[in-house]
This record gives structure tokens, C-alpha cells and sequence, in this order.
């Protein structure tokens, strides 16, 4: 299995209601390492930035003011197949159509307010890292 290294974000409703322990939990049992992580409070043009691939969707507003609207964790994750197995844990975007025992079946509100984000792919993970770590951050 290959080593990979992936983008991982608990959201501002998950800072919020002071779950991000729990859901790094999740993260770590599923065999994720965090080797980068900071705490940040995004500005609107940082999220505007980062989500610049949906700004034509209708959630785009919404979506950019969620995750400015409070702290979140952003944190590098290495692990055996780390994209993968991030998304697998993550669950779907909806925590409707979620399985169970995934962190968005378990914490999300809504498709919105889903707790965590994940890279979905290793060149978006490329992208998604280098967006907010510079190689010198990243020390696991
Ligand atoms: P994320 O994995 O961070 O990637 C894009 C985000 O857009 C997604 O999680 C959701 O939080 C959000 N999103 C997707 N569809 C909708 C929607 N219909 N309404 C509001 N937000 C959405």
C-alpha cells in the first residue's frame, strides 16, 4: 500500500460545539497520522480562495460564509492510502446518505455544517496542502 499524504479540515461547526477531539479520534483510530495542523479563523476570501472550483454552484455563498464564520483545524494526514481512507471515514457530503459509524453520520448537521472536509484526489491533496502549509510545516 502506498504512503499518501492528504488535506483534512474539522469545520466551524465542529470548532463550535467543541467536538474537534472527537472527530480527530475518528481520524487517528481509522490509522490517519496528523503530521501538520493549525488552528486558523479563514477570512472570506481565504475560503473563496480554497473553494474557487464550486463558485459557480448556489451553495458557493454559503459555503464560503460557514467557513469564515469560526475557527477551523487544518492539518496534513498520512496514512496508508490517506485520500482514500480519509473519505472513507469522513462519510458521503450528506450526512443523510452517510454510513454509519462515520464522522458525518455521527456529527454533522447538514450538507453544509458536515464537520469535516477531505481531499479527493492526490493532486487536489497537492493543491489543498500547499494552500495552507508551507514543506517546512509539515514535520511528522
Ligand atoms: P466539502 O467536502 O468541504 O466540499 C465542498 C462543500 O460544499 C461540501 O463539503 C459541503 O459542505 C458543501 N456543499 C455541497 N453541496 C452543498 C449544498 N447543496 N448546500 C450547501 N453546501 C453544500
Amino acid at each position: 500500500m502506498a504512503l499518501e499524504r492528504t488535506f483534512s479540515m474539522i469545520k466551524p461547526d465542529a470548532t463550535r460545539r467543541n467536538i474537534t477531539g472527537k472527530v480527530l479520534a475518528k481520524l487517528e483510530d481509522a490509522g490517519l497520522r496528523v503530521v501538520a495542523q493549525k488552528r486558523i479563523h479563514m477570512s472570506l476570501a481565504q475560503a473563496e480562495g480554497f473553494y474557487a472550483v464550486h463558485k459557480e454552484r448556489p451553495f458557493f455563498g454559503e459555503l464560503t460564509e460557514m467557513m469564515s464564520s469560526g475557527p477551523t483545524i487544518v492539518q496534513v494526514l498520512e496514512g496508508d492510502n490517506a485520500i482514500a481512507r480519509n473519505r472513507e471515514v469522513m462519510g458521503a457530503t450528506n450526512p443523510a446518505e452517510a454510513d454509519e459509524g462515520t464522522i458525518r453520520k455521527e456529527f454533522a448537521l447538514s450538507i453544509g455544517e458536515n464537520t469535516v472536509h477531505g481531499s479527493d484526489g492526490p493532486d487536489t491533496a497537492k493543491q489543498e496542502i500547499a494552500y495552507f502549509f508551507s514543506e517546512t510545516e509539515i514535520v511528522g
